[in-house]
């Protein structure tokens, strides 16, 4: 079983957090930076995949993370990826941008719906403190919200009750 770990990051928490997660997850492959994936059918050669993404383009209805996963949404819609697990983490800013906290996550996530996949790592919305975000669908964010410019001392814990899920979630981990 392959599970692959991509990211894009401006200013590299978002890498921070990948590697991180590795760490946490024996079963992963090393992060790899979306910046050096040339073709992402690459993403079919694994079984599962979990996506880091920073959310930049406040307010934007699309192209939000304002990093190499914009330019690769339409690709990954046109892919085959039946019967493989994505989860989606997202890096962003409850304080300052609380009425677009993380909102790049949704993005992702409807891509990746439209391209067949099994959408896993959801996490209940009530432990967090914002206005808005795109990225909820009923009382979960679409994937695993964290705030190190506000809140980075409760990413320890949520990356590892996020890990933990995932292991149930995710064959392989
Ligand atoms: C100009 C600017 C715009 C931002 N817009 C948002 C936003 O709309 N929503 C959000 O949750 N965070 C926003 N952030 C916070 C970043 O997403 C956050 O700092 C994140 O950790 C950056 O990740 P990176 O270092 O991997 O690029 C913004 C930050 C800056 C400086």
């Amino acid at each position: 079983m392959s599970v692959g770990i991509y990211f894009a990051t401006t200013t590299g928490k978002t890498e921070d957090i990948a590697e991180r997660i590795h760490g946490m997850l024996s079963g992963t492959e090393v992060p790899k930076d979306l910046a050096d994936v040339d073709d992402v059918i690459e993403f079919c050669s694994h079984e599962s995949i979990i996506c880091g993404v920073p959310t930049w383009n406040t307010g934007a209805d699309s192209e939000r993370s304002g990093t190499a996963w914009d330019s690769m949404l339409e690709e990954i819609s046109e892919l085959s990826l039946n019967e493989k697990k994505v989860a989606i983490f997202g890096l962003g800013d409850s304080s300052t941008y609380t009425e677009n906290f993380c909102d790049a996550m949704e993005e992702l996530h409807s891509h990746f719906l439209k391209a067949g996949a099994t959408m896993v790592g959801y996490v209940d919305k009530s432990s967090y403190t914002f206005e808005e975000s795109k990225s909820v669908i009923g009382d979960s964010f679409c994937g695993l919200p964290l705030d190190e410019d506000s809140e980075s001392d409760m990413t320890d814990e949520r990356i590892l009750n996020w890990c933990t899920q995932l292991k149930s979630e995710i064959p392989g981990l």
